[in-house]
């Protein structure tokens, strides 16, 4: 007879009691915060669209990330953008790109701090789009030799792990081989594997300045109806290499990330992307919603769906709050 033995609000009683049972807790550790560097000196230029977060410069950058490890934050992502553009996309595999002269000013001031870095093309292609355009369309197997010399280009800057967000096929795969023919076997890949055409990338267009200037995403990044594609798009991943897989955006792609954590045995990570971020600040500051509450509930839904890493414009905030 469940009722009156059984009652659950029990366990419910206390802050101390529910902290005793409390099945989903968070660390600063399992966040990654997402930066934009930019050209220039002394520049720190808030983004409209996403209040609290900044285009930096090299110099600001490296102050920004100590303090990421000061609080006890798993790390940072970088998203570059550069001086110029152009067809090819030459800054995202140059050297001395602004990505990859990030992460060895970065290295200097914080040895420890674990740098991932975005492997795409669109903050570095005239036209926006994530890489060779032929007859109107972006070209798989060209585009693959681009994000190959990207990835290896930030592994030998100093990058802990490359992140290809570009959702060609085969391109986990190509970036694996070029690593290891460079010397970088002991790089990680975290594949953006089911990576959705989502309309909550918006602001983050805006902040890395890399909105299309032509069509859309959608003949590359997935359709969001799409769940059993998504785990399709995992598994190949995983086959050609990956060491980590991530679902994106978060929130909107719950089941997915639930779906991934039940069937592949290997960490999951989750971005919390621009929209997601911003909706919650813009509600926020109208009085709508509590802003910190909000940001744990969502932070929270995502780690118990499943994911252990949470790239987050809220890494800070949260980092903070959970002391
Ligand atoms: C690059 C990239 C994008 C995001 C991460 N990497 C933009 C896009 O695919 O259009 C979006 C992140 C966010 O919205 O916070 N391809």
């Amino acid at each position: 007879m469940p009722f009156p033995t059984h009652r659950l609000r029990r366990l419910r009683a206390t802050e101390a009691m529910r902290a005793l049972v409390r099945e989903t807790r968070l660390a600063p550790s399992q966040f990654i915060l997402p930066l934009f560097v930019c050209p220039g000196q002394g520049v720190k230029h808030e983004i409209g669209a996403m209040p609290g977060n900044y285009q930096m410069s090299i110099d600001a950058l490296v102050k920004e990330c100590a303090e990421i490890q000061s609080l006890g934050i798993g790390g940072a992502i970088l998203f570059g953008l550069p001086e110029s553009k152009d067809e090819m996309a030459s800054g995202a595999y140059d050297d001395n790109g602004i990505v990859q002269r990030a992460i060895r000013a970065i290295r200097q001031e914080t040895p420890r701090l674990l740098i991932v870095t975005d492997v795409c093309n669109c903050e570095y292609t005239s036209h926006g789009h994530c890489g060779f355009i032929k007859d109107g369309d972006v070209d798989n197997d060209v585009t693959l030799e681009w994000l190959a010399k990207s990835a290896v280009s930030h592994a030998r800057a100093g990058a802990d792990i490359v992140a290809p967000s570009d959702m060609m096929d085969g391109r986990v795969a190509a970036i694996r081989r070029a690593l290891d023919a460079d010397g970088f076997q002991k790089t990680p890949i975290l594949a953006y594997a089911a990576k959705f055409a989502s309309v909550f990338y918006g602001p983050f267009r805006e902040a890395a300045e890399s909105a299309p200037q032509f069509g859309d995403r959608r003949s590359y990044q997935m359709d969001p109806a799409n769940g059993r594609e998504a785990m399709r798009e995992i598994e190949l991943d995983l086959e050609e290499g990956a060491d980590m897989i991530m679902v994106k955006p978060a929130m909107p792609y719950l089941d997915l990330i639930s779906q991934a954590r039940a069937r592949f045995d290997v960490p999951i990570a989750a971005y919390q992307v621009s929209g997601e971020y911003s909706m919650i600040v813009a509600a926020a500051r109208n009085g709508w919603l509590d802003h910190d509450r909000a940001m744990m509930e969502s932070l929270t839904s995502i780690a118990r769906a499943g994911a252990g890493v949470i790239l987050t414009y809220f890494a800070k905030p949260a980092a903070r709050l959970l002391g």
